[in-house]
């Protein structure tokens, strides 16, 4: 796996706010293969978030190089098209549109993708039944539980078939049955799938999940580990 040219590579990725006075993360060096689980955790305030919104091209480093498939990002756009077509999100708030219905929020992701509306419709249905809502599709997000739209999220994210899923506490506001089922449906989806998935979480179960763990801790990473097991399989 290691031999694998990586999706992402942060090369130095420094991030400041408020002119240099907070620093969320200092000289990160951090490279995700093609298909790799890897778990991020760390203490509250450690630089996690930071780190995920830059992998996203939300946010961009003070200082460093953020490169996809070995070439720089270096434009918004750049960024907006690989959101658009290789990187998916959830984060914890759903950002669902709320007067969207479920199957307009998830067909919106394919907006512009030259996919005839007929067919975005199509695999939208799809989607949502692969993530257990083929009786909610009509649904705005404010009629359904927190764990069936996180679940329309991440139809969402995965509409475009993106090679990388970011996530940020995806079950932060769940209860634990269902943070269970969102956990078990992107394990699923990334084996089905073949995507590298990052996931931040706070639950140590959770994290046990990943075949990688990475500790950010103080903006640094700490540790950086292949599980056993993993490595065993691999
Ligand atoms: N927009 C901002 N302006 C100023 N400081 C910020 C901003 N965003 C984050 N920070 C600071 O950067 C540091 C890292 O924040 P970050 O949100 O990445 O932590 P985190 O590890 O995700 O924490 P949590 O586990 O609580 O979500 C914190 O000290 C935070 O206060
Ligand atoms: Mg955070």
């Amino acid at each position: 796996m290691a031999s694998a040219r990586p999706l992402i590579a942060l090369e130095k990725v420094s991030r400041e706010y408020d002119d240099g006075t907070v620093v969320a993360l200092r000289d990160i060096d951090l490279s995700i293969a093609p298909g790799e689980f890897v778990v991020i955790t760390g203490p509250s305030g450690s630089g996690k978030s930071s780190l995920i919104h830059i992998m996203a091209g939300f946010d961009h480093p003070t200082s460093g190089t953020v490169l996809w498939e070995g070439r720089p990002v270096t434009s918004l756009r750049g960024w907006t098209e690989l959101r658009r077509t290789r990187i998916g999100v959830v984060f914890q708030e759903f950002l669902l549109l709320p007067t969207l219905s479920a199957v307009e929020n998830v067909e919106m992701a394919m907006a512009g993708t030259g996919i005839a509306k007929a067919a975005r419709r199509a695999r939208a249905r799809e989607l949502l039944d692969l993530v257990g809502l083929s009786a909610r599709l009509q649904h705005l997000p404010h009629a359904l539980s927190g764990g069936e739209r996180q679940r329309v999220a991440i139809a969402r994210s995965i509409a475009n078939k993106p090679s990388l899923l970011l996530s940020d506490e995806p079950t932060g506001n769940l209860d634990s049955t269902s943070a269970a089922t969102v956990i078990d449906l992107l394990q699923s989806i990334r084996s089905q799938t073949g995507m590298a998935f990052v996931l931040v979480t706070h639950d140590d179960k959770i994290a046990a999940l990943g075949e990688r763990q990475v500790r950010i801790k103080d903006g640094r990473v700490a540790s950086d580990a292949v599980r056993a097991s993993a490595m065993a399989a691999t």
